[in-house]
Parts: structure tokens; sequence; C-alpha cells
């Protein structure tokens, strides 16, 4: 049972020496539905020997041919949406229309790397030296952008294919290699913080890793390693062979950052994006909003709504106008492409309901009936939460969305910076001298204004502060993060 995929080495498919294989289970029938290789430690050296050795040659392969074969690779991965899509319906339960959405949007973002690398990295900085104090024009400095060699990158589970190519992609242009691996779902962090791999996405991670090998780049200089989280982990993210690490995902993430050698981190983890509703705002924008921003994907977003904070005069009418919009939502399997579809896996459809039970008995209000059948949950709005409350808090991961009644904006902005997460917010007011005061106080990465929080386009910043993340991501500043400065001073006799 479960069609058995090969790992991604030395620019070949490879069965591991381990003889052993990890199972893949569908959400939605709860059976193994592929397998990949568990990769040992051994393998894992070979892949960064072999990125290592591939970097020097592709750092020398001029920008624009670089530039060129990214266009290539963009091409083949739209060309193959289909089973791209196809494995994310089996292996993530993301409706089907999403899915290729998924396929066709990392597409587009391989393609717009390639053209904003050829634009930052095609320029340097000329400095002199008699700007500052003391000194004469006696020295001439040049500055250029160099790579950081092999980049490991760790993708959700949420965004296998898209956000593996948002890491893949700046790494390669700015002339790096890469080491990708799939890693586990938010509630999958082994004790020891190693990186319970794989789990679903892998194999339609291994099918984006595919298009890049067809595209042509040079044997080694991308990698696809599955494995155990307990055997090859660690070993991976501590690897010194490995120069910089960007991930995206849970708590697994600040272990990582903990336990990372001197190299740059980008991480973006969690978050519990808090949606403040002033009284002046458009509650059926605000409403439709809040629908499409706590449960597209089921809620499984680390920018989705996940607290609402509405100021209690226009709380019964919004409470209203989202159940009316909630009502409206499929619930079902991923192939019928659902609006909620099942939870990754059986232990976040527990984690979910144990947060849904501590609301109930601490006497929040249920606006619909909860309902669960296996890792499928439907949506669910949870009023008067208090901050008692464990979901008043802790981030689901799934479509139950919690409503806390405030008094005052000041309120809101309070219950917002309390939290330790701090990746996006919104903010609902026809007043955008208040929304930009609002947002000004709101300590989180991003304040979106009368939308919900997201992370595209894929060319804007995106970050988090406090537990949310590390660095900036977004093309520009990824092609950045993954480049040094490097300088060259000419001295005047
Ligand atoms: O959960 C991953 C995060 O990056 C969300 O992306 O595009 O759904 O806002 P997006």
């Amino acid at each position: 049972e479960g069609d058995v995929y090969k790992y991604y080495s030395e620019g070949e498919w490879k069965v591991s020496s381990s003889g052993k294989t990890v199972s893949i289970v569908n959400p939605t029938t709860r059976k193994t539905q592929f397998k990949v290789q568990a990769c040992n430690q051994e393998e894992v050296n070979k892949i960064v020997e072999s990125a290592k050795a591939a970097q020097k040659s592709w750092a020398k392969t001029p920008l624009w041919k670089r530039a060129e074969l990214l266009h290539k690779a963009a091409a083949v991965l739209k060309e193959h949406k289909k089973p791209i899509a196809e494995c994310l319906v089996k292996e993530i339960a993301k409706p089907a229309k999403d899915a290729v959405t998924e396929a066709v949007r990392s597409g587009d973002l391989v393609s717009y790397c390639a053209e904003e690398g050829v634009r930052i990295l095609g320029e340097g900085k000329f400095l002199v030296s008699d700007s500052f104090p003391g000194n004469e024009r006696t020295k001439y400095c040049l500055t250029s952008k160099i790579p950081l060699g092999v980049v490991l990158a760790i993708p959700p589970f949420n965004y296998p294919v898209n956000l593996a190519v948002s890491k893949i992609a700046p790494a390669l242009i700015a002339g790096n290699s890469l080491c990708s691996s799939p890693h586990p779902g938010k509630d999958m962090t082994l004790e020891n913080a190693s990186l319970g791999l794989p789990i679903q996405g892998a194999v339609a991670a291994l099918h984006m890793v595919h298009c890049f090998h067809l595209a042509g780049f040079p044997k080694g200089l991308i990698s696809c390693v599955t494995g155990k989280g307990s055997e090859i982990g660690d070993f991976l993210t501590m690897h010194p062979g490995v120069n910089c690490i960007s991930f995206t995902g849970g708590d697994t993430g600040v272990a990582i950052s903990k336990k990372a050698g001197m190299i740059p981190l980008q991480m973006e983890l969690g978050g519990k994006d808090a949606c403040i509703i002033l009284e002046d705002a458009d509650l059926d924008l605000a409403a439709s909003n809040i629908v499409k921003g706590g449960f597209s994907y089921s809620g499984q977003r680390c920018t989705a709504v996940k607290v609402v904070l509405v100021m209690e005069s226009v709380a019964d009418e919004l409470v209203k106008k989202v159940n009316e919009t909630l009502a409206k939502l499929t619930v079902g399997p991923p192939e019928d492409d659902c609006d909620i579809t099942p939870v990754v896996t059986e232990s976040s459809a527990n984690f979910i309901e144990g947060l849904v039970m501590d609301a109930k008995q601490k006497g929040a209000t249920f606006c619909q009936e909860y309902k669960r059948q296996g890792n499928l949950i439907w949506p669910l709005l949870l009023d008067n939460v208090r901050p008692d409350m464990r979901i008043a808090w802790e981030e689901p991961f799934g479509p139950v969305l919690p409503v806390i009644r405030i008094n005052s904006v000041e309120e809101g902005i309070r219950h917002c910076n309390a939290s330790n997460f701090g990746l996006q917010g919104c903010v609902f007011t026809r007043d955008i001298n208040k929304a930009i005061l609002i947002s000004d106080a709101m300590e989180t990465g991003t304040v979106q204004i009368n939308s919900a929080p997201a992370r595209g386009p894929d060319h804007f910043p995106f970050q988090g502060l406090k537990d949310s993340g590390i660095g900036s991501q977004g093309v520009t500043n990824s092609i950045n993060m993954m480049t040094k400065i490097k300088t060259t001073v000419i001295n005047l006799p």
C-alpha cells in the first residue's frame, strides 16, 4: 500500500541504503498514501558534500544564466501543476483548486525571483573614503553581494511547494546550493525538537524538485532528503556544512534557532493574528474577511485570523454576519474542492478538540454545534471568549475561531500585544487615521488595514516579531538574506 518515492541526491533519484521508508498518511482516508525514503546520516553527509562542491562552480555561473535556468524551472513547474496539485490533495487535503493555485503561484514566484535577482545582484556600491572624518580621498571601496554557500530549506506541511520555492529560488539566484527537506507539522515536533521528517507534503515537494531536475540544474546543486527526525533532524540542522537555514513551521523553529551554529537564520514560525473591528467598520467587509482569513485551508495558515477582537456595540451584528457566511461553506473531501477539509493529522484534530473543550468548560458561546468526523472538523465560531481560555492565546491551526468582545480599542491592542506571537494583524475601520495609529501600536510584523492577514503578494516583505520569526522574507529580502556583502578596497598611493 502506497507508492514508494526515492530521494534526490547528486542529480539522481535514489533508494536509501537504510532499506527503510516512512509512511505518509492521507488526512482524508487516514490510510497510507505514499512512502518516502528514510535516509541516514551518511546520505545527508553525501548531499551536503556534493552541494558544497556544486556551489563553487554555480557561484561562477553568470547571473543571467542562473536566471535563465530559474525561468525554465518556473515554466516546468507550471506545466506540472496537475500532478503536484494531486499530491497536495492526497497528502495535505488541500482543496483541489487551492492546490493548483499553489503550484502556479510557485512558478510565478520562481520567475519573479529570477528577475529581481538580476536587478538587485547586478549592482553594487562604490564608496570613497573622504566622507568619513580624518580621511583623504585615497581609498575607493567596491561592494558586491556574494552567496553564503549551502542553504538548508525546510518548508512546512501547509505549503510544501510554495514555501519550498520561496527559499530555493532566492538561494539559487544568489549563487547558493540547496539541501531541501520537508518538515513535520506543528503537532509533530519531537521531544528533542528533531524534525519528524517527513510528513504530508514530502511527495509534492519531491515533484517540485523534479521540475528543477528537468530544467537542467547542475548535479548536486539541489537535493531533497527525506527521513525520520530522530535520525537526521538535528543532524541536518546542526551540520557544519550548512551555511544558512531557512525554515517555516512551528515551535521546532525556536529549538532549531537555539541549536544552530553561527549562521544566518530565516524563520517564519507561528502566529495568533488578531482582527480588530472598530465601531465604524464596514461589517460586511469585515465578516467576509474574517471567514476568508480564519477558515481558508481550514485555518491551517500561519497568517490565518486567529482571534477576533470586536467592539461590544457592533459585536452582535458582526457575529450574525460571520455566522451567515460560515453557513455557506462546504465541508468535505479536498477532491470535491470543499472549503473545509480534514486537518492534516489526527493529533492535530485532537489538539483542536482540546482547545474547543477547554472553551466549552469555561463558558464560551458556541455559534455552531461542535462536529468532528475523523480529521474533519466543521467550522466553528466561539463567541464571548475570555482571556482565561486557552483558545484566546493558542493557535488551533484548524477551522475554529474565537471572538473576544472589547470595550475599547486599547483593550484590543493590549490583547494583541500580550501574545508571544507577532506575525500579522488586521484592523477594520473607515477612519484611516485611527487605522494608522492602531497599526503603529500593534506589535506585529505586518498590519493589514481593511483586509485579512496574508503573506502575498510574494514580493512584499513578510516577517514576524517575537516568537513569530527571525528576519524578513519576501522575494527581495530573501535574496538579500542569502547573500553576504563583500568589499574590495583600492588604496591609492
Ligand atoms: O502558513 C504559511 C504562511 O506563510 C501563510 O501564507 O499566503 O496563506 O498568507 P499565506
